[in-house]
């Protein structure tokens, strides 16, 4: 419960909006202009120089976005947030915030492929390196971090590993470093788990996937817990913003230079169709978890095929941990692996249902290859460290009824 004793199926609904005072409007209202009036020139220099509060120009913030993220803040009990135009500008952002030439990175190795190629080949480009350690070891991000070392990213599964890191005991580590703990929460989102209650600092999303709902709007959110001193002097370049910030020093810096400058802001229209999407998110969420844990079921009887993965198994290996997690579910996200490239795209084609595409978290089950699309310029070496065969199969799996999803999988595979 948070702290307005609200249950998150109702914050959901209810968080930071209520109808419109004047119009009474029940939906978060749709303002889709680019700039904002005033009547006055020395009203506009108020608000430029943060002395009045008020909107400008909606690539730094708009009325539509401010209210998504207030829900976003409400339910991840964040600090405070800025949303982004996608969740790869969310990750970008944060990292160019923290870190700069010179600097380092330490991540879980099991990562989203795109994070991955951004961490592992775009950033090096400017300066900025990341130290890869094996997602679940924990003692092995204490001895990779160092005095350049300015984030530890994390996502709660691995992706499509699907292993699970023990967040709080590395958070542990984080916190007697005085490094920022970064989770992505893109795949459990806060129905599942919020990464504040284990300590992280600033928690990412990919709003393009669960927390939307339906596959029609990209974006991101970055959330700033509360938890981290930003007068840390690993930070020390946040410095003059913490010095008129103070606890806001990070978002402050995130809207008013990173992401002003670098412009990748979320339209008003995507954070409106998110608004009424997430409004139905835990139920959608409780109906994803118990779908997928149905399937993974079956994929471990079925003698067609050679391991599915999902932490909901008992014998999944961090089963214990995602228990502890994520309070005994488990999320919509699973993989199979059938021997060879050729038996897995046979399954795929073979598939009446589910489609083959690249995103999660749709109302609709989706199906993907990821060795020959989302990981396709990882090296044999990175391949590996993700979990990666060329014979793994990834779904996302969706809303419909149990009964036609298990039949569409069965009918495919009984076809190989
Ligand atoms: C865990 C995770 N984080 C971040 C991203 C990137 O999000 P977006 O596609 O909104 O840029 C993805 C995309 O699949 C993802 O799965």
């Amino acid at each position: 419960m948070s702290k307005e004793n609200l249950h998150i199926d109702t914050q959901l609904i209810h968080g930071a909006y209520s109808p419109d005072e004047g119009t009474g409007a029940t939906t978060l209202p749709l303002v889709q202009s680019t700039s904002f009036a005033y009547k006055t020139a020395e009203d506009l220099e108020a608000v430029f120089a943060g002395r009045a509060a008020g909107f400008v120009y909606s690539r730094i913030n708009n009325p539509t976005l401010d209210l998504f993220e207030r829900r976003m803040c409400v339910l991840e009990n964040g600090l405070a947030g800025v949303a982004s135009s996608s969740g790869m500008a969310a990750i970008s952002v944060t990292v160019l915030a923290l870190a700069g030439a010179g600097d380092e990175i330490v991540s879980g190795n099991s990562i989203f492929g795109g994070t991955y190629s951004l961490f592992g080949h775009t950033l090096g480009r400017y300066g900025i390196t990341t130290r890869f350690v094996e997602t679940t070891d924990v003692e092995a991000y204490r001895d990779a971090i160092t005095d350049r070392t300015k984030l530890i990213f994390l996502e709660t599964v691995g992706n499509p590993k699907m292993d699970v890191p023990d967040i709080r005991a590395i958070a542990a580590i984080a916190r007697e470093k005085g490094v920022v703990l970064v989770v992505d929460n893109t795949v459990t989102t806060p129905v599942l788990v919020r990464p504040k209650d284990l300590s992280a600092d600033i928690v990412i999303h990919s709003t393009s996937k669960y927390i939307n709902g339906h596959g029609n709007a990209v974006g991101g959110m970055i959330i700033d817990s509360g938890t981290f001193d930003w007068s840390n002097p690993r930070y020390s370049h946040l410095k003059s913003s913490y010095d008129r910030f103070r606890t806001f020093a990070f978002v402050a810096s995130l809207r008013n230079q990173v992401l002003r400058d670098l412009g990748c802001c979320f339209s008003p229209f995507n954070a409106f169709l998110m608004s009424v999407g997430i409004e139905s998110l835990a139920v959608r969420m409780e109906r994803h978890c118990t779908n997928a844990a149905a399937v993974a079921e079956f994929l471990a009887r079925s003698d067609k095929v050679e391991e599915s993965r999902y932490p909901g198994l008992q014998s999944h290996v961090d089963h214990e941990i995602a228990k502890r997690q994520f309070g005994d579910r488990y999320g919509g996200l699973l993989t199979l692996r059938l021997g060879t490239k050729e038996r897995s795209f046979r399954f795929i084609n073979g598939l009446k249902r589910a489609q083959n595409l690249a995103n999660l978290g749709d109302a609709k089950t989706l199906v993907i290859h990821p060795a020959s699309t989302l990981c396709r310029e990882a090296s044999e070496s990175e391949k590996t460290a993700m979990g990666l065969t060329d014979d793994l199969v990834r779904f996302s799996i969706g809303l419909e009824h149990i009964d036609d999803i298990l039949s569409d999988i069965d009918q495919s595979l009984k076809g190989l």
